[in-house]
C-alpha cells in the first residue's frame, strides 16, 4: 500500500490537535495538565482515559488502549491507516498531495470534491423522487422485496424518472450546469436531438457510497425484467471499481473484525436490515486482489456468502485465496435452498442464516470438497488423483497442527483411510523438500506464553531508556543489536530510537508511533513511551540497564536451546549457547 512519506505524515499529525479531535468524542476535564475522560473504547463509570497534550498521545489505564491522535482516529472510527491520515488532512482542509506537481493536483482535487458534491446532491434527489408518487412503483417494488422504511433511508436509495429536467433543475440550485452532470455520466445527450437523458431512467438507485461516506457513483435497477438487471456508473475520477466494496462505509462502523462477503447490492441491504451489519460486496466487477486489499484493512476474518450457483462456487474459488493471501482467515458459506443470502433470510429467516454461518467451513475444508466432487472415488484412478490434488492443497496450510487436522478431515469427506491419506500427504512434503513453504504471514499466530512476558517486558523497558538517555543508547547499540529484541515491532523501534540520537534529532514519540501502521503495533510503541519505570536516581539507570540486557540475552539463549536441531550441528550449537551463557554471567555494562 502507498504509504505517505513521514514528512506528510507528521504535518497532519501537528496540524491536528489531539485534546480538539478527542474532545469531538469524549467529553474531557483538566487533571494537572492532563486530560481526562471516560475511555470510549470500553465500558466504564470513572474516567480512566488520559489524554496528555504536551505528548499528544492518549491511553487509557483501564483498557490499554493508546497511542497518537492518528491512532484515535483509526480506533474510534474504524479507518485503515491512510484512510485516518486523509481523514485528519480534511478535518484541517489540509492538502494532500497526489503524484504530479503541485498545482495540477490541487486542481484535480478541487474538481473530485465538486464531483462528490454533485453526486451528493443527485443522491439526494433520487432519494426524494422515492417519495413522490412518481416513485410510487419502485416504492412498491421494494415493499414486495420487504426492504424497510428505515434501510431505504441507511442506504439511500432512490429513484430515477425517464425525464431528467427535474434532476437538472435540482443540480443547477446547487450550481451544477448540465456539463457537469454530463462530465458524471449520470445524464446523456438525448438520442432524439436536443436535451438530455438520464443513464439510469426508470431504475430504482442504489448510491455507492466510498469509505468515507461520499457518493462516488451509482447502481440502477430495472423495476421489472429488463436489461441490463444492473446499471452502474462507469469509473471515474472518484470511482475505481476495484478499490470499492458496497456496505464498506456503514460495515465499518459495526466495528466488528468480521465481515460476511456478497455478490450483490440486495444481499447486503437484506443482511443489513437483519441486523448483519458487516456485509460488502463487490461491485459491478468481480472481487480481485484490490478489493481484498482494501477489505484487510477492516477484517480479520471473512465469511465469503456468495450465490448458490455454479457461478456463485467459482467465484468463491477466485476470492477466497485473494482474501487468505492478504493473511484473513476464511470461511466459505454455502447457502442450500436459496439463490443468495437475499432470498436465504426472506425463505428462512435471519435466525437459520446466522446458525449456517457459525458453522460456515475454513476455506481449505470447502476446497478439498469441491476437489472430492470431481473425482469418482469409487475407482482407484480417482482416489489417487483426488488424494494428490487434496495434499497439494494442504501444502499451502502452514501450521503442521492445522495440517494434522485438514488430514482428519480429508480421510473424513472422502471415506479414504487417515492412514493413506496421511502418507499421501507426507509424500508430498518430503517432494517439496521438509515443511511447506509459508506463503502469507497468518493473522492468528499462537499466543505468547506467560513466561515471555519477562522479556517482552525487558525489551520494553530497554527502548525506554535508550529513548531517554543518550549514554545509555550507546551502550545499548554496542551490546544489543536490534535482531535480539525478538520481535520486528520493537527491533524496529530500537533502531528508530538509536538511530534519531546518532542524528541528534529529539525523540518524539507521538511522531514514532506514527511509523506504523497497525494500530496494534501503533498501541505497543506507545505503551513504550509510557512506561512508569523510575528513572529519577541516575544509579538506577545503570542497573537497569544491566539487568534488561541480561534478562533479554538469557531469554534468546533458553529459547535456542528449545528448539529442536539437525543433529550434525547440534552438540557444536549447544557448545556455543552454553558459552554464550557463560559470558553472560561476566557481562556488565557501565554508563
Ligand atoms: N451486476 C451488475 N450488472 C448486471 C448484473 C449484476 O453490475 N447486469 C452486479 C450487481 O452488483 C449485482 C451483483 O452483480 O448486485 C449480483 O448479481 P445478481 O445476483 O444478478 O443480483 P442480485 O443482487 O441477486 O439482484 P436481485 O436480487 O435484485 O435480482
Ligand atoms: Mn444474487
Amino acid at each position: 500500500m502507498a504509504r505517505y512519506s513521514q514528512e506528510i505524515i507528521e504535518d497532519v499529525r501537528h496540524a491536528n490537535d489531539i485534546v480538539e479531535v478527542v474532545s469531538g468524542y469524549v467529553r474531557l476535564a483538566n487533571k494537572a495538565g492532563r486530560m481526562f475522560g471516560l475511555c470510549p473504547f470500553h465500558r466504564e463509570n470513572t474516567p480512566s482515559f488520559s489524554v496528555r497534550p504536551d505528548r499528544q498521545m492518549y491511553h487509557c489505564f483501564g483498557c490499554g488502549a493508546s497511542g497518537n491522535v492518528i491512532s484515535f482516529v483509526m480506533q474510534i472510527e474504524n479507518f485503515a491507516f491512510p484512510d485516518a491520515v486523509r481523514f485528519l488532512a480534511e478535518r484541517v482542509s489540509y492538502a494532500l498531495p497526489e503524484p504530479g506537481d503541485a498545482e495540477a493536483s490541487a486542481r484535480s482535487q478541487a474538481r473530485k470534491e465538486r464531483m462528490f458534491e454533485l453526486h451528493k446532491a443527485a443522491a439526494r434527489y433520487f432519494f426524494d423522487t422515492l417519495q413522490t408518487p412518481q416513485g410510487a412503483a419502485a416504492g412498491e417494488y421494494l415493499d414486495k422485496r420487504g426492504v424497510s422504511a428505515s434501510v431505504r433511508r441507511r442506504f439511500g436509495l432512490g429513484f430515477a424518472l425517464w425525464q431528467p429536467e427535474g434532476l437538472l433543475e435540482h443540480l443547477k440550485v446547487q450550481g451544477f450546469s448540465p456539463e457537469d452532470a454530463l462530465e458524471t455520466g449520470i445524464v446523456m445527450p438525448s438520442k432524439r436531438g436536443g436535451g438530455y437523458s438520464c443513464r439510469f431512467g426508470n431504475r430504482l438507485i442504489f448510491p455507492i457510497i466510498d469509505v468515507r461516506g461520499r457518493v462516488v457513483g451509482f447502481g440502477g435497477r430495472t423495476l421489472g425484467d429488463g436489461e441490463p438487471k444492473y446499471l452502474n456508473s462507469q469509473e471515474s475520477a472518484v470511482f475505481n471499481k476495484s478499490r470499492n466494496l458496497y456496505g464498506l462505509n456503514l460495515a465499518r462502523k459495526a466495528k466488528s473484525r468480521e465481515y460476511i462477503l456478497v455478490e450483490g447490492y440486495m444481499d447486503v441491504i437484506s443482511l443489513s436490515q437483519a441486523g448483519f451489519e458487516n456485509s460488502v460486496a463487490a461491485l459491478g466487477t468481480a472481487f480481485n486482489a484490490e478489493h481484498a486489499k482494501v477489505l484487510k484493512g477492516y477484517a480479520e476474518s471473512v465469511i465469503v456468502a456468495f450465490d448458490s450457483d455454479e457461478a456463485g462456487e467459482r467465484a468463491v474459488l477466485k476470492a477466497a485465496p485473494l482474501l487468505a493471501a492478504e493473511g484473513m482467515r476464511v470461511r466459505v458459506l454455502r447457502l442450500r435452498g436459496a439463490k443468495d443470502p437475499d432470498e436465504f433470510i426472506k425463505t428462512y429467516g435471519a435466525h437459520v442464516l446466522a446458525d449456517a454461518a457459525s458453522k460456515a467451513v475454513p476455506y481449505i475444508i470447502f476446497r478439498i470438497d469441491t476437489l472430492r466432487r470431481q473425482f469418482d472415488i469409487t475407482d482407484i484412478e480417482g482416489k489417487i488423483g483426488f488424494l494428490r490434488e487434496a495434499s497439494a492443497v494442504l501444502a499451502q496450510v502452514d501450521s503442521a497442527t492445522e495440517r494434522e487436522v485438514y488430514v482428519d478431515a480429508i480421510a473424513k469427506i472422502s471415506g479414504i483411510e487417515r492412514s493413506a491419506v496421511a502418507k499421501e500427504v507426507g509424500v508430498l512434503e518430503s517432494r517439496l523438500g521438509q515443511a511447506p513453504v509459508r506463503r502469507t504471514p497468518l493473522r492468528y499466530a499462537p499466543r505468547r506464553k506467560n513466561s515471555d512476558k519477562g522479556a517482552e517486558n525487558a525489551r520494553k523497558n530497554l527502548i525506554y531508556l535508550a529513548a531517554n538517555f543518550a549514554q545509555a543508547a550507546a551502550q545499548i547499540a554496542k551490546f544489543v543489536s536490534p535482531q535480539e529484541m525478538g520481535d520486528p515491532d520493537y527491533a524496529l523501534l530500537l533502531t528508530t530510537v538509536l538511530e534519531c540520537h546518532s542524528a541528534g534529532r529529539d525523540i518524539v514519540p507521538a511522531e514514532i508511533v506514527s511509523r506504523f501502521d497497525e494500530l496494534e503495533t501503533q498501541r505497543k510503541a506507545a505503551d513504550v513511551f509510557a512506561s512508569s519505570l523510575d528513572i529519577s536516581e541516575p544509579h538506577h539507570i545503570e542497573r537497569y540497564l544491566n539487568d534488561y540486557v541480561r534478562i533479554i540475552k538469557l531469554h534468546n539463549i533458553e529459547e535456542a536451546l528449545k528448539k529442536p536441531s539437525d543433529d550434525q550441528s547440534s552438540a557444536e550449537n549447544l557448545q556455543r549457547l552454553l558459552e554464550s551463557k557463560r559470558n553472560l554471567d561476566k557481562l556488565y555494562i557501565t554508563i
